[in-house]
């Protein structure tokens, strides 16, 4: 029998229109084919109750606070059902956005108390680490950064906006400040160029992964 591998949590990050999420299915072949096996998931959701909060947050008006505990409630269960035990298990999770989602688009973004978010963050990911005693946090993020100017004109025309990606260029400047700051100093953090083509944004993404011995 041979011994499992340790839990891996990987996240992608970014404004809208950085196009992180067309990255996700490369990312998982890239560990299928180094014989990893690969959760997939997001957020806000990754559960049926934390998916029902999801059609709340990005389509009903309400204050930065009531965001802030519904997203930091979807990430609880969806922690405790689905993040967490993966992990246990040895699984490589690949998840589209998380915390530092939430400290970018509510903290920054609509400039809500970054104290109680780090509080929430402490409620609902301390002790939930199957690996340490540590508070639960991704052992990578891959932030896809792209001028916000540039994102808008990706996201024209796509689809019918929801209610975060219907806010003006200003609002996605300060987003992408706060993953900016959340990035700072901080090596779990691995700044992709999302300006370039979407093939040199794909080898910059496998580039990183190597770099960082975690596949291929
Ligand atoms: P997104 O991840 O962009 O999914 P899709 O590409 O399917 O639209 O959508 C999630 C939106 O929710 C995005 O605009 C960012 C926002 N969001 C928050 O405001 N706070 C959070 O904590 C999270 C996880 C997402």
């Amino acid at each position: 029998m041979t011994s499992q591998p340790r839990g891996l949590f990987i996240t992608l990050e970014g404004i809208d229109g950085a196009g992180k999420s067309s990255h996700l299915e490369a990312i998982e072949a890239l560990f299928v084919a180094a014989g990893r096996r690969v959760t997939r998931t997001r957020e806000p959701g990754g559960t049926p109750l934390a998916e029902a909060l999801r059609e709340l947050v990005l389509h009903q008006p309400m204050d930065a606070l009531a965001e802030s505990l519904l997203v930091f409630a979807a990430r609880r269960d969806h922690v405790v059902q689905v993040i967490a035990p993966a992990l246990a298990r040895g699984d490589v999770v690949l998840c589209d956005r998380f915390t530092d989602a939430t400290f970018a688009y509510q903290g920054t973004g609509r400039s809500f108390d970054l104290e109680v978010l780090r509080t929430l963050e402490r409620w609902v990911q301390q002790g939930q680490d199957p690996r340490s005693d540590a508070l639960l946090e991704p052992d990578l993020t891959l932030w896809f950064d792209l001028e916000p100017e540039v994102a808008a004109e990706r996201l024209a025309g796509a689809r019918l906006p929801d209610k975060f990606e219907a806010q003006p260029v200003e609002f996605f400047r300060r987003v992408r400040a706060g993953y900016a700051q959340r990035a700072e100093g901080q090596a779990r953090f691995e700044r992709i160029d999302s300006s370039l083509a979407r093939d040199a944004v794909r080898q910059c993404v496998a580039d990183a992964l190597k770099r960082r011995g975690l596949a291929g």
